[in-house]
């Protein structure tokens, strides 16, 4: 197969934000440079002698022969697929994946597979970037394989993976609420932790907002830097929040730098989809946009939905812990999709705060503190942040657990039977926990919320 090489086109539609919502997509370059100390990076949005002009080589990422940027992606039937994505500048030949299932010696060099990848130029003035994409397909599950990505003669190191089992047996991933603000200096440490705490996760889920800026290439190498080598053995799950959208739509980088199931409604093709794990259905919502049609095709997702679990992503929160980010049009939409089918989580951003309901049920009509009532068989509705921008959550709020100025990630297991959910702080400490118990088709929560006094602050600013 031939390389392709796809000019990327600006503004290739029109973004309609969710705008009740979209409270921090009002920030500005100056809140941004406040809170980083460093100069903001606009090259996607000027011309190229402004763009140069402000050009800051100290913050820059530029693509190299090297592969970087490189990221697992789930794209297909988790046992036996899996997608690589990485970057590179102008390579001198077709971009490929080599891969083999791993042997404890080197011995696997010589069982090796090669996938052509497709490329996409990202034309950022300064410096072209290319970005490849390979899946890699007829995988044998429950299987550890290697792999490098280069161009035949420049590669990256052999890094590896392991497919999913091809049975409802349990797995862990973790979750991430908002990255998006000085993302190297400081969320590095939290997107580590992740890895420290469950270093065999299947998969790392972001809800959103992983940037500020949706074309900062800067703030999209800092991501990558971040993660760092994670993203190259454990599988990226990630939606856009509305730091994704600008000016020109969905981020530049998300379509070349991600590669997810191409599932989801006609037009919404590369932020919404749904993949199963392992006993598990996964609902990710672009809750930027087209949030109607979405509710339909979310009835027509689950209207045979055979899993133990349904788990949904979407960045806007349902159920906001502050009054003036509540979203009742949101809930208005996927009121008819939840009353009809069992969502048993709902993962979500957005609020740079943390919050985590009982179980209860999605109505328009009612504010958050009604939705922390229990109902049986109800949805769990979690809202998390890693980075550190913080906002206040209403004082009168009584949602289960809730805190403020506190980054977290959440540890979630799933098995045929139970889901345990915890979130902890930046520092290691466990914040909030509880687990949903399933008996045929009745979900019953055991909340196992620590002791511990809840993290509230007043005049909370510091991120911002
Ligand atoms: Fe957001
Ligand atoms: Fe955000």
């Amino acid at each position: 197969m031939r390389s392709i090489f796809v000019v990327v086109l600006l503004g290739c539609f029109q973004q309609s934000v969710y705008s009740q919502a979209s409270g921090d997509s009002t920030e500005n370059a100056a809140k941004a440079k406040a809170n980083t100390g460093e100069k903001k990076i606009t090259i996607a949005e000027k011309g190229d002698a402004v763009a140069k002009k402000e050009f800051n080589h100290s913050k820059y990422y530029p693509p190299s022969q090297i592969p970087d940027r490189i990221a697992l992606t789930l794209s297909g039937d988790p046992a036996t697929s899996i997608s690589v994505v990485w970057r590179s500048s102008k390579l001198q030949a077709e971009p490929r994946v080599e891969y083999a299932v791993a042997t404890s010696g080197t011995e696997f060099v010589n069982a090796t597979s090669t996938t052509i990848a497709t490329t996409e130029k990202l034309d950022f003035r300064i410096v072209d970037s290319y970005y490849h994409t390979a899946t890699l397909s007829g995988l044998l599950p429950n299987t550890q394989y290697l792999y490098r990505v280069g161009d035949g003669s420049k590669f990256s190191e052999w890094s590896e993976f392991k497919t999913a089992k091809a049975n409802d047996e349990s797995f862990s991933f973790v979750y991430f609420g908002d990255a998006q603000n000085a993302i190297k200096a400081s969320w590095s440490r939290v997107v580590r932790r992740g890895l420290r705490d469950l270093p065999n996760a299947s998969f790392f889920l972001h809800a959103g907002d992983l940037i500020n800026s949706s074309n900062s290439d800067t703030e999209w190498g800092e991501w990558f830097y971040a993660a760092g080598w994670i993203n190259r053995s454990i599988p990226i799950v990630a939606i856009p929040g509305n730091h994704e959208y600008g000016k020109g739509g969905l981020s530049r980088h998300w379509k070349p730098g991600f590669e997810f199931p191409k599932n989801g409604p006609e037009g919404m093709q590369d932020s919404v989809y749904y993949f199963d794990y392992q006993g598990a259905r996964f609902i990710a919502l672009d809750t930027n946009r087209e949030i109607e049609k979405q509710a339909k095709w979310l009835d027509v997702v689950l209207e045979n939905n055979k899993s133990n679990w349904t788990i949904l992503t979407g960045h806007h929160p349902f159920y906001s812990p502050a009054k003036k980010r509540n979203n009742p049009k949101l809930r208005e939409l996927f009121e008819p999709v939840f009353k009809k089918h069992r969502i048993d989580l709902c993962l979500q951003g957005h609020d740079h705060s943390y919050s985590r309901t009982f179980q209860t049920e999605l109505k328009k009509d009612i504010d958050a503190s009604i939705a922390a009532k229990h109902v049986n068989n109800g949805t769990v509705f979690a809202v998390s942040v890693s980075g550190p921008k913080m906002y206040t959550v209403d004082k009168k709020t009584v949602m289960q657990r809730v805190a403020e100025g506190t980054q977290l990630y959440q540890l979630i297991t799933v098995e045929k039977n139970k889901i345990s959910y915890k979130a902890l702080t930046a520092t290691g400490e466990l914040y909030d926990a509880f687990e949903l118990n399933r008996e045929g088709e009745n979900v019953t929560i055991v909340d196992q919320t620590p002791s511990t006094p809840e993290r509230r602050f007043n005049n909370i600013n510091f991120g911002k």
